[in-house]
């Protein structure tokens, strides 16, 4: 099989490096890729959120499964266009992919889907706006509708807070993201996140994670794209997890279907849980980044036949095969971030850590430069162990960290502290 990976950044590397272990794949591209996973597949200049281009990449190079990493492709329709030329493409179409892209969409699912959520009110005005959250109180959510970049959700814990992230909001601090606003009931609980394969019709989990938000040790200061990620999550115990897929993800799949509009993909259920019960924080619509590097550190190669038989709608007869084993990896950021940082700085070490199937730097933002690896985003990479335990898989990891010499540069040492406890 000839594989196109779209996306550049550590889930994506991750991807590639779980394909690459299964003998099926006889050719890999990753468009546009990164300094690490120019190291081990072939890497192409391509704008992956124009479909004409995806598909005339594609055909030019006979490429047969197209693996889409970000969810900006398929909120553009590029699986779409991929599939109207008959290209085999994991990942949903547009207009399912509305889970992750409209906050309202995915409500109005929810609704008819019985699945547990928060209460919330949807508005297109902020005076409504403001007027539902004067009647419910604080602590209150402030959500802009559309794609944020993760940016997109104020915890108020005032109504005055409230007020003004509602004024911020349809004032354009969000651009067209924010032209609709979600105000949600807060929800208390242990946050985790559950990955499943879907093909329109059957669901099959692949695995539990939690990510690190908040860029400081002790889950201090602002929210980033997420600083450390382990697997599997404690909290989301199979009893927790029969009745997310019962309540909430089987339900919602079955709506998609009614609506003409069947999901095939990765589907991203970010739960709340308290006691025992699961309500739906959110969905996205793609592997989380950087929960994707553990999940496919567990995974290895059978990740491509799962990813082949949801493209195929062949899930029904897949099944995963687990190791009794945990994974981590811990996020190593640009001074700054997720502010403003700087790039460039030059990374060591690199080469003498041993890249095994139970141990992986994978790259994030990383460029190659005379022969040397700089960093050239806010996430730069992602040091990923697997052990027989937590502890183990976190030791390995943060002796990675240690043994790379990467100026101008920090992680949080706290990844995974819910489950070390
Ligand atoms: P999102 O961008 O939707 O992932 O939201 C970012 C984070 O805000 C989530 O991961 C939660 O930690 C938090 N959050 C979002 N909605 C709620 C809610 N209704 N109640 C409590 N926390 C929430
Ligand atoms: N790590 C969170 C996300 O990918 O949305």
């Amino acid at each position: 099989m000839n594989i196109l990976i779209l996306g550049g950044g550590g889930r994506e590397h991750s991807l590639a490096w779980a394909v690459l272990q299964n003998p099926k794949c006889d050719r890999l591209v990753v468009a546009p890729g990164n300094a690490g996973i120019a190291a081990i597949a072939e890497c192409a200049a391509l704008d992956i959120e124009d479909g004409g281009a995806v598909v005339g990449f594609a055909e030019a190079e006979s490429i047969d499964f197209v693996i889409v990493g970000p969810e900006a492709p398929l909120a553009a329709g590029v699986a779409d266009r991929l599939r109207d030329a008959g290209v085999l493409v994991f990942g949903p179409s547009q207009a399912a992919a509305q889970l992750e892209a409209s906050k309202a969409f995915t409500k109005s699912v929810c609704d008819v889907a019985g699945a547990p959520t928060a209460a919330y009110g949807h508005f297109t005005e902020a005076n409504a706006a403001k007027a539902y959250v004067s009647a419910q109180g604080a602590p209150i959510v402030v959500k802009a509708d559309g794609l944020a970049a993760g940016k997109g959700v104020i915890i108020a814990e005032t109504v005055a807070d409230a007020h003004a992230a509602i004024d911020d909001m349809f004032g354009g601090a969000f651009g067209g993201a924010g032209a609709e606003v979600v105000i949600e009931e807060f929800m208390e609980g242990e946050e985790a996140s559950f990955f499943v394969l879907c093909d329109g019709t059957e669901v099959l989990p692949i695995g539990t994670a939690q990510d690190h938000k908040r860029v400081g040790e002790g889950d201090t200061g602002p929210n980033t794209g997420g600083m450390g990620a382990y697997t599997p999550a404690p909290v989301l115990t199979d009893t927790v997890a029969e009745r997310a897929l019962s309540e909430i993800i089987r339900p919602t799949m079955a709506e998609m279907a009614a609506r003409g509009m069947p999901y095939q993909g990765v589907l991203y259920a970010g739960l709340m849980i308290q006691d025992g019960a699961p309500r739906l924080v959110e969905y996205n619509v793609r592997f989380g980044d950087p929960e994707c590097q553990v999940l496919m550190m567990r995974l290895g190669a059978q990740a491509l036949d799962l990813m082949h038989a949801a493209a195929e709608g062949r899930l029904n007869t897949a099944q995963v095969n687990w190791a009794d084993d945990h994974a981590i990896t811990v996020v190593m950021a640009a001074d700054g971030y997720p502010g403003s940082y700087d790039k460039g700085a030059v990374i060591g070490g690199l080469d003498a850590l041993p890249e095994t199937s139970s141990q992986m730097v994978f790259h994030a933002g990383t460029t190659a430069q005379d022969g040397k690896i700089t960093a050239s985003g806010g996430r730069v990479l992602n040091a990923t162990a697997r052990g027989p335990s937590l502890r183990a898989a976190a030791d390995a990891a943060y002796a990675m960290v240690d043994a790379i010499d990467f100026p101008g540069g920090f992680c949080r040492r706290d990844i995974g502290w819910r489950a070390l406890d």
